[in-house]
């Protein structure tokens, strides 16, 4: 299975400072890793705030968009549908980000519909899964639980489904879970998906290596440390 590894740059970034990130990475990407993506081991995608989507037109990654509401075009003020997205050639969408849905209030109703939606309309979607602090001290049943019932919420026999488990608690805190965790938790998902999952939460370019040796993990999502082109391109480097 390929590697797949994605930053997420949430309100970060201007387009002007997006558009200099893009050349950087492609740069990189066709200087060093052209082989492994051509020949589908390592697959490289950004997702970049809505004012500084570009055409999705790079040969050596991927744009995608953080957001999307579930229709084409319509009166959602403040929301983004999918005649928008396919302007810029995006086929590729975060849905379930923890931020998305403690933060923006998206319940699961919302993000079964976003779901559904865009899986309709053939998306590569990466749906964010993960358990706060509360649920992960209360033990592997509990957030077996959790986990199930996140899960439970989408078809996840969809061909373009990526599932990336973030636990909330390492989100953001410069903090990532312990190896051990990320395995143990990795293993309950592989029992319950055959989709490739991702890990997410404080992943830099000091703990990227020794997170994807870890068993059922096929990448990485990763917030503060994709910022940088250069800091986003030395985890790049590890995955090869
Ligand atoms: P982080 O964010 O790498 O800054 O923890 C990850 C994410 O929210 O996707």
């Amino acid at each position: 299975m390929k590697t797949i590894i994605a930053g997420n740059f949430k309100a970060n970034l201007t387009r002007k400072q997006v558009m200099a990130y893009t050349q950087g990475l492609e740069k990189f990407l066709e200087s060093q890793c052209a082989d492994s993506i051509q020949n589908h081991k390592l697959q490289v995608n950004i997702f970049p705030s809505h004012t500084a989507l570009l055409g999705n037109t790079f040969a050596y990654f991927h744009i995608g968009t953080q957001n999307g509401y579930f229709a084409t075009s319509g009166g959602f003020t403040g929301e983004i549908g999918l005649l928008q997205l396919q302007e810029f050639g995006i086929n590729r969408i975060l849905i379930g980000h923890s931020e998305r849905r403690n933060l923006l209030g998206e319940d699961s109703e919302c993000i079964a519909k976003k779901f559904r939606f865009y899986a309709e309309a053939g998306f590569e979607i990466y749906y964010c899964i993960g358990e706060d602090l509360h649920t992960r001290q209360k033990g592997e049943g509990a957030l077996k639980d959790f986990l199930h019932t996140q899960l439970a919420n989408i078809d996840v026999s969809y061909s373009k489904l990526i599932v990336a488990y973030e636990p909330i608690w390492a989100i953001g805190t410069g903090v990532s879970a312990s190896m051990e965790q990320i395995e143990q938790t990795h293993s309950i998902l592989a029992q319950m998906t055959q989709d490739p999952l991702l890990y997410g939460g404080s992943v830099n370019a000091d703990n990227a290596g020794e997170i994807l040796k870890i068993p059922n993990v096929n990448g990485v999502l990763v917030g503060s440390a994709s910022l940088e082109v250069d800091s986003f391109a030395k985890i790049i480097q590890v995955a090869l």
